[in-house]
């Protein structure tokens, strides 16, 4: 793979596509800036290389309506003229990360975006509006990669987490382009690379949070190549209703219930919750009560595992060579549903002779509020990306590097 350390990027154009698919507070603030201070030490490097650097990235999944290419003006604009799903919010914080003030544009490709470029100096930091308000993003528009490419010399990936995805701004860009890999970047791959090519056994994955269907077939994948697969969250309930284990919650869609009967969750390395908490509200304030995954009743819903699944997952944790933890196992941010995730990250903090390695932003919050963060080994940003690496899914974003 090629990397920024090997670019003259000297008083040259440098195009760096981050993640900041920040989460974001009910009045559009940024709440969690962690991913855009991730990216500063490879804007902070183009910098001191004397780079002008331009930064893009995606802001969530703006509706079709909202896009910029629609013919109809652009609905719910707000005070400052910006679309909904604009990146602005995110400009401040990128500003104190790289320790300068940074420049925003709203387009990210034409002919004001160029104006905008022709003005910089070296040094200089310009972010970009939301790539994925052009619907060329997620459509792996050639013609808007090549718009996208022709804004600078060089092409920086600093999005591991979106690799996996065939988008323009990650996966074409690079045909077009002089392309290298971000540092942390660099990182990721080869902390996923000890997994995938040198791992001690027993490799234990464990596997919960939501975006259940892009999680099966890794699932499968691992059930095959790994020796303990152990599911938990949103996932697990899903599982457990297509298994008709766990009856009254709600069916999944189709695509997803088809997914789950292509697994063997027979196997002995598949493991299953075994006692969940349940409730019929997501605070837990009406009540909350430990019970089998078969008893929970028609009003309830499933927002943690229980005392006996914690002991059980612990006593395989206890034994692993490898760790890979992906999405949490319940409703951490409330209390009363935390405890499956802190526990089950209390067991792999303890087993000090394993390798541990946590992905995904659900996952890192949960372990940010925990203030366990920094008792892994390695924090990947990807929590998707991380698991189609390591299930040898296509890497759209990676193979152009
Ligand atoms: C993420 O938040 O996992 C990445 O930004 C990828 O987002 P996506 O699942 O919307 O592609």
């Amino acid at each position: 793979m090629k990397n920024i350390e090997n670019m003259n990027v000297d008083g040259k154009c440098v195009l760096v596509r981050c993640d900041f698919n920040v989460p974001l507070n009910k009045d559009g603030s940024v709440s969690n800036d962690i991913r855009i201070k991730i990216a500063a030490p490879t804007i902070k490097h183009l910098i001191n290389k004397g780079a002008k650097v331009i930064v893009m990235s995606h802001l969530g999944n703006p509706s079709k309506k909202r896009r910029m290419n629609e013919k109809k003006p652009l609905l719910e604009r707000i005070s400052s003229k910006l679309p909904e799903g604009s990146i602005y919010c995110v400009k401040d914080h990128l500003s104190s990360a790289v320790k300068r003030e940074v420049d925003f544009v709203d387009d990210c490709i034409g002919k004001k975006v160029k104006d905008r470029i022709s003005q910089m100096k070296k040094g200089d930091v310009l972010l970009l509006e939301n790539v994925r308000l052009y619907k060329e993003e997620k459509e792996n528009s050639e013609e808007f990669a090549r718009k996208l490419a022709s804004l600078a010399d060089f092409y920086v990936n600093e999005a591991f987490s979106v690799c996996h995805r065939k988008h323009a701004s990650v996966a074409k860009i690079s045909r077009f382009i002089p392309s290298a890999a971000g540092m942390l970047l660099q990182k990721e791959v080869t902390m996923a690379d000890r997994v995938k090519k040198n791992a001690k056994r027993p490799i234990v994955m464990i596997i919960g949070g939501s975006k259940v269907k892009s999680k099966i077939s890794a699932i499968k994948y691992f059930i095959e190549h790994t020796d303990h697969v152990l599911l938990g969250g949103k996932l697990a309930n899903a599982v457990l209703v297509v298994r008709g284990i766990s009856v009254g919650l709600p069916l999944p869609e189709d695509e997803v219930i088809d997914a789950v009967k292509e697994v063997d969750f027979t196997s002995p390395k598949a493991h299953l919750p075994v006692d969940v908490i349940a409730s019929p509200d997501r605070t837990g304030t009406a009540y909350i009560r430990e019970t089998g995954p078969g008893n929970t009743r028609g009003d309830e819903d499933i927002f943690d595992i229980g005392k006996e699944t914690i002991k059980m997952y612990g006593e395989i944790i206890k034994e692993a060579g490898t760790i890979v933890w992906i999405g949490p196992l319940g409703l951490f941010e409330e209390s009363s549903f935390e405890r499956g995730t802190m526990e089950i990250a209390d067991r792999i903090i303890r087993n000090h002779g394993a390798l541990s390695i946590v992905g995904g932003g659900d996952t890192i919050s949960a372990l940010s509020k925990f203030e366990l963060l920094d008792k892994m080994d390695h924090v990947s940003y990807g929590g998707g990306a991380l698991l189609a690496y390591l299930s040898n899914s296509p890497m759209p974003g990676l193979e152009g590097l």
